[in-house]
C-alpha cells in the first residue's frame, strides 16, 4: 500500500504543471470556454488547486486543476466525462476543460447555474473579483 502511494505520488509529481493566471486564461479560451466566463474560471481554478494540475483531495476524491469529483464525473467512480480521473492530473488540460463543460451544462440544467457545481464559486462570483484574476492578461 505504502509503495503504491509512493509510486502514484511520483507519477503525479512527474506530470505536474503549475500554470500562471494568463497562461491558464489563454488555454481556457482556446479550449472553448466563453470569453466572458474566463475570469470566473481562473478564479475557481486558483481557489480549487492554486493552478496546479496534480492536486488530489483524498477526503472529497476530487482531481486536478478544477478539482473534479470522482463520484460522478471520472472513472472508476463515475463516468459522466468519459475519462479516468488520472487524466485530470497531467499537464494537458484539454480534457479537463471538456469535462468542465459537461459539468457546467448539467448544473445549468438542474440548478439553473452551471458554476454552482463548484463550492468555490461564491468566492469568485463578483464581477470585479473574477476580473481581477485576468486583468493583467491580454486575451
Ligand atoms: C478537500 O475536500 C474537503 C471536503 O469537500 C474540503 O472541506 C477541503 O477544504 C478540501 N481540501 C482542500 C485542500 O481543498
Amino acid at each position: 500500500m505504502k509503495k503504491i502511494l509512493l509510486i502514484s505520488m511520483l507519477f503525479a509529481y512527474a506530470y505536474c504543471k503549475v500554470f500562471n493566471n494568463c497562461e491558464l486564461a489563454k488555454n481556457l479560451l482556446n479550449y472553448g470556454l466563453p470569453k466572458d466566463q474566463i475570469g470566473t474560471w481562473v478564479c475557481i481554478a486558483f481557489k480549487e488547486s492554486s493552478y496546479r494540475t496534480n492536486v488530489i483531495n483524498y477526503s472529497s476524491n476530487c482531481y486536478g486543476l478544477f478539482q473534479i469529483r470522482e463520484q460522478y464525473w471520472c472513472s472508476p467512480g463515475g463516468n459522466a466525462c468519459g475519462l479516468p480521473c488520472s487524466n485530470l492530473l497531467d499537464d494537458n488540460i484539454y480534457d479537463d476543460v471538456q469535462c468542465v463543460k459537461t459539468i457546467y451544462a448539467e448544473f445549468q440544467r438542474i440548478r439553473g447555474n452551471g458554476f454552482l457545481a463548484w463550492d468555490t464559486y461564491p468566492a469568485c462570483k463578483d464581477y470585479n473579483t473574477a476580473n481581477s484574476y485576468i486583468s493583467n492578461c491580454h486575451l
